[in-house]
């Protein structure tokens, strides 16, 4: 029996109806024309040249702490993440710095999750219970929504294949209390580890996940104005999508994320 494909890709039933499936709570719950179109099918945008690891952009971030000790634990910081070498001396000695108060509270450092060798870094904000728990980004219900999210464009954190698979951090490797948001103190000084960490991991796409990393690529917010228009953070392409935590409280925006969705998978046809 033939099976079907998908964008090139042969497919099992049983992929091909989650396909289906994800495609329906998307909003895709209706043919808009009469005959299919396939809109990966079009002319290739032109390849962003990679820029070079040696300017990197590093955004403003505006501090309103009263924190004296800050510039020095930024500069710590600093220090520390520009002698690691690789990743995993990156997460050693961001793991072991203690110029962040968040660490006190926090169960498990987060640092990464996924294939570090992937094309797309998706940059989220900061851990939640769960992923506190697990000390892995990404791994409760939101995760779960994000898993299903990039499923459906063939990327996934488990792929072995680069060119299939993500590679998933946030901008905080600690879980901030009850869930609250990043304070400004948090942010700075996690900053330097953050920047290295995606010079290390050379990914070719950033995926800027919710406000808090919108603010750290791009030194700004507005996640409703600035999703699904590709923009440069940390010196590469970079796409702002609203956060999958955003999505499970409001389904109507799964619509534009799935836009999103489509502007990566095309963008990333294009650099191949
Ligand atoms: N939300 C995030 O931004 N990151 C996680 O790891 C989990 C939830």
């Amino acid at each position: 029996m033939d099976h079907p494909t998908w964008h090139g890709i042969e497919l099992d039933a049983e992929t091909a109806l989650a396909l289906l499936e994800w495609q329906a709570e998307m909003g895709a719950d209706e043919p808009l024309l009469d005959a299919p179109l396939d809109r990966f099918d079009l002319p290739a945008p032109v390849a962003a040249p990679r820029i070079p690891l040696a300017a990197p952009v590093a955004p403003v971030l505006s501090l309103t702490s009263e924190d004296d000790d800050l510039p020095a634990r930024v500069a710590q910081a600093e220090a520390l993440a520009a002698q690691a070498g690789t990743l995993d001396a990156l997460a050693a000695a961001q793991e072991a710095f203690d110029g962040i108060e968040l660490k006190k509270g926090a169960r498990n450092f987060c640092f990464a999750d996924g294939n570090p060798a992937a094309r797309v870094l998706i940059l989220g904000e900061a851990p939640g219970d769960e992923e506190d728990r697990q000390g892995r980004p990404f791994v409760g219900r939101a995760g779960q929504l994000l898993d299903r999210m990039f499923d459906a464009i063939g990327l996934s954190r488990r792929a072995v294949d680069a060119e299939k698979a993500l590679y998933i951090t946030n901008v905080l490797t600690w879980r901030p209390p009850g869930n609250r948001d990043p304070q400004p103190d948090e942010i700075a000084v996690s900053m330097p580890f953050l920047r290295r960490h995606i010079e290390l991991a050379a990914p070719d796409l950033i995926v800027l996940m919710g406000n808090i990393a919108c603010e750290a690529g791009l030194g700004r917010r507005g996640i409703l104005r600035l999703r699904g228009t590709w923009d440069q953070a940390f010196g590469r392409p970079a796409l702002p999508m609203t956060h999958p935590a955003y999505l499970l409280r409001n389904p109507p925006a799964k619509r534009e994320a799935w836009a999103d969705l489509l502007s990566l998978s095309a963008r990333l046809d294009g650099l191949s």
